[in-house]
């Protein structure tokens, strides 16, 4: 899309909005006049950004939700308070994440990698998909990594009980992200709402790798100032996630991986159809909902 596409009137819900690639993202749908909420755990960050965004949309709203995506409770009335306020969405990114080097369990029993990162998306994006088709056209766009292309799921061991590694999690977590996104554009065909997993690419700047051990930082660190033969810094990461999100040529693109702006091949392992399923199934056991849930509503 070019910068003078207007977004006026249009209304996107980003999570991990308070931070490097959401923050990005949020801020160039609000230079094209899009309404926007905005999604994080801390207060602080949250008001930052909201302060940035102002006066950047014009007519256009920002809000920011406190919300700790961690606990399903916490998705379902960050939904709750969203739909109190706002009777329409039209862009749904889900793009909170994290990776950790440590295993560790949030409220709801889950290794947190695999909440935050997977069950997180599949849950809010059930709880706000009735808004989605009575929206249609929208979109949901849901940000995966390259990383995902090194790992298959292990559905005896989906929370990492056995075996943790965070890597390992993580790009599990974000292969979980393509399968969510291939059923839901399948589920959805027909709907007006589209589904397209990103991968933003490598992008040092962010704060992805703060709950990482000191040695992975630094490791980081070092590697990031090393010269790439590509850019890599927040605008151009965030370039794909905001074509996905708005730009008209993307409007009837669905159940596609996205990277360096175009529609990619995802790995062969994300193509597994019965695993997508498979996952899809075990993840509404995980957040307590149907698995039939785009036929339900
Ligand atoms: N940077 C890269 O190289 C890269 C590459 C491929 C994919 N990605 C993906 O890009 C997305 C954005 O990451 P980023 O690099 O921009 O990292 P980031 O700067 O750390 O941003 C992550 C965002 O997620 C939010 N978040 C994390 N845990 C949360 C929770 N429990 N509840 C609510 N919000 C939570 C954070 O908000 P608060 O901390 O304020 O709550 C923050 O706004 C992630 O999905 C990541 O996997 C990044």
């Amino acid at each position: 899309m070019t910068s003078s596409d207007s977004l006026d009137g249009t209304v996107a819900l980003v999570t991990g909005g308070t931070s490097g690639l959401g923050a990005e993202t949020a801020r160039a749908l609000a230079d094209r006049g899009a309404s926007l909420a905005i999604v994080g755990r801390d207060r602080k960050r949250g008001d930052d950004v909201l302060a940035d965004l102002d006066g950047r949309n014009g007519d256009g709203w920002c809000e920011f939700y406190r919300a700790d995506l961690s606990s399903q409770e916490s998705v379902r009335r960050l939904a709750d308070r969203f739909r109190e306020r706002h009777d329409r969405l039209d862009v749904l990114v889900n793009n909170a994440g994290v990776t950790r080097d440590e295993r560790r369990e949030t409220v709801d029993g889950i290794e947190s990698t695999f909440a935050i990162n997977h069950l997180a998306p599949y849950l809010l994006t059930h709880e706000l998909v009735d808004l989605l088709v009575e929206s249609a056209p929208a979109r949901v766009v849901t940000v995966s990594s390259g990383l995902h292309t090194r790992v298959e799921l292990d559905f005896s061991d989906l929370l990492g009980e056995h075996d943790y590694s965070g890597l390992q999690a993580y790009g599990r977590s974000k292969l979980a992200n393509v399968y969510f996104t291939y059923e839901l554009a399948d589920r959805l065909h027909g709907s007006g709402v589209v589904a397209n997993a990103v991968d933003p690419g490598f992008v040092p700047s962010t704060s992805l790798a703060r709950e990482a051990s000191l040695r992975n930082r630094l490791l980081l660190g070092a590697f990031s100032k090393l010269p790439l033969p590509f850019k890599n810094d927040l605008q151009t990461g965030a370039e794909t996630l905001i074509r996905a999100a708005v730009a008209p040529e993307f409007a009837d693109v669905t159940g596609q991986y996205l990277e360096d702006g175009e529609v990619s091949a995802s790995s062969e392992a994300s193509l597994d159809e019965e695993a997508r399923r498979r996952l899809w199934d075990v993840s509404a056991g995980f957040v307590g909902v149907s698995p039939d849930w785009d036929i339900e509503r």
